[in-house]
């Protein structure tokens, strides 16, 4: 089945918020979620979302200022047991402790460290060269030349890569990558085949220890190789910690920037004002993007486990329950962003939470940037406007907000 073929749409403006399950995919799907998240922050800042027949409840807080108190608090709300709902209501994340995303403390503070030194802007300086240079060469493939699938066409080729290059995955690898990724994180099928995705993320997993396994023997400058080679932290990285880190980064490195690629690419189909503000060069690039980001919020969510009772606005979050920042919400709250349901190219500021905040905030910040500032500027350069040619398809996710298909045509300019 085919998201929006059966599913009745909710009916945002009617709906009894607390009856909406936020831990179903067929939620996000044909919602108004302008008006949801509207509704969310005015009415129930701190929601809890009633459990399931087969699965617990969990708090969602909508409002800007608590998910990033929220964000920033991992000494009460901890990362270790899960950081996005599939994990969370599990009870369990079998990487925690050991991937970057869901180990806290002291340990998580020295990964980081060592992960940041191969994703500082200065070593991502030429990085971002290479990005530049695929992305137009991508383009250039695609327009003038008909109709196309921007997801498939375009923008599925370019994280992939970059991330590819900076781990040395071998070229002919790549491609299995994103299929499992996508069969892990975005699937456009409500069919759930667990079994299937159990294995993707399996398949990943054994990829990753024989390609860390072949680091240790021929070691390169490359970041699986600097983890394999790591000396100064207080124990050298497990295989296990090595094997669930490179999974993260595959994972994170391809999908959201994927989806915020696409995502821009469709807004500014629909949107001629921002278009020709665009290619007439009336924006920065790098504003644009910022904007891109908080428009497509790509994570819709994050979350952790409250690890002592905690106060929050009026309710009590009681220490071991699940709570969830709902990032698609905060980066359109008023209070914060001015006209928020204005897509603005020239937003400034622009301190959206598209890569969380505190703590954990997003490792891959800077090359996500990069992906979506490549595309802009390729836009701008080389097409002289984008005609959708069919319908978008949606995810099947609670987490991954985005396309996975996008039927355009780009005239050449
Ligand atoms: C963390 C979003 C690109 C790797 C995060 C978090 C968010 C996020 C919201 C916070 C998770 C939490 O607090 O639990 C995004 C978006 C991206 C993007 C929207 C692109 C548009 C990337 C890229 C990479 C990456 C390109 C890898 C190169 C990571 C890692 C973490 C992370 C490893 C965990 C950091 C930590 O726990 O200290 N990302 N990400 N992400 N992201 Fe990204």
């Amino acid at each position: 089945m085919t998201i929006g073929s059966s599913i009745p749409a909710l009916d945002a403006a009617a709906a009894d918020l607390a009856a909406v399950d936020l831990a179903d995919p067929g939620t996000f799907i044909g919602t108004d979620l302008t008006a949801l998240w509207g509704r969310f922050r005015a009415e129930r800042p701190v929601h809890w979302n009633a459990p399931g027949p087969d699965r617990p409840g969990f708090w969602a807080v909508s409002r800007y200022e608590d998910a990033v108190a929220v964000y920033k608090d991992s000494q009460r709300f901890t990362s270790a047991r899960g950081n996005v709902l599939a994990t969370l209501l599990q009870g369990h994340d079998s990487a925690s402790g050991k991937m970057l995303a869901v180990t806290d403390g002291e340990r998580h503070r020295e990964i980081r460290k060592l992960m940041l030194t191969s994703f500082s802007p200065r070593v991502l300086g030429r990085v971002a060269e290479q990005v530049r240079a695929r992305t137009r060469r991508l383009f250039e493939g695609v327009v003038g030349r008909g109709p196309l699938d921007f997801a498939a066409d375009v923008a599925d080729h370019i994280p992939i890569n970059t991330i590819g290059d900076l781990m040395n995955v071998p070229q002919e690898d790549r491609q299995k990558l994103v299929d499992w990724n996508t069969q892990t994180l975005s699937r456009d099928s409500a069919e759930h085949d667990e079994f299937e995705e159990l294995l993707a993320r399996n398949e990943i997993l054994l990829y990753f220890s024989a390609l860390a396994a072949e680091r240790r023997r021929k070691p390169g400058d490359d970041v699986i190789s600097a983890m394999v080679n790591a000396t100064d932290l207080t124990r050298p990285l497990s295989e296990d910690e090595i094997v669930f880190n490179c999974y993260s980064l595959i994972l994170g490195a391809d999908e959201s920037s994927r989806m915020s690629s696409i995502g821009a690419v469709l807004e500014l189909s629909r949107n001629p004002e921002q278009w020709n503000a665009l290619i007439n060069g009336d924006v920065a690039i790098e504003t644009a993007a910022e904007e891109v980001l908080r428009w497509t919020t790509p994570a819709m969510h994050f979350g952790r486990r409250a690890v002592t009772d905690v106060v929050l606005r009026d309710q009590v979050i009681r220490s071991g329950d699940i709570m969830t920042m709902w990032n698609t919400a905060a980066n359109y709250d008023g209070a914060v962003f001015a006209d928020p349901e204005r897509f603005d190219l020239a937003r400034t500021p622009n301190r959206h939470i598209a890569f969380g905040y505190g703590p954990h905030f997003c490792l891959g910040a800077f090359l996500g940037r990069t992906h979506v500032a490549a595309v802009l500027e390729s836009l701008r350069d080389l097409v002289a406007e984008i005609r959708l040619t069919g319908e978008p398809k949606r995810l099947w996710s609670n987490f991954v907000y985005g396309y996975s298909s996008l039927p355009v045509e780009l005239k050449a300019k």
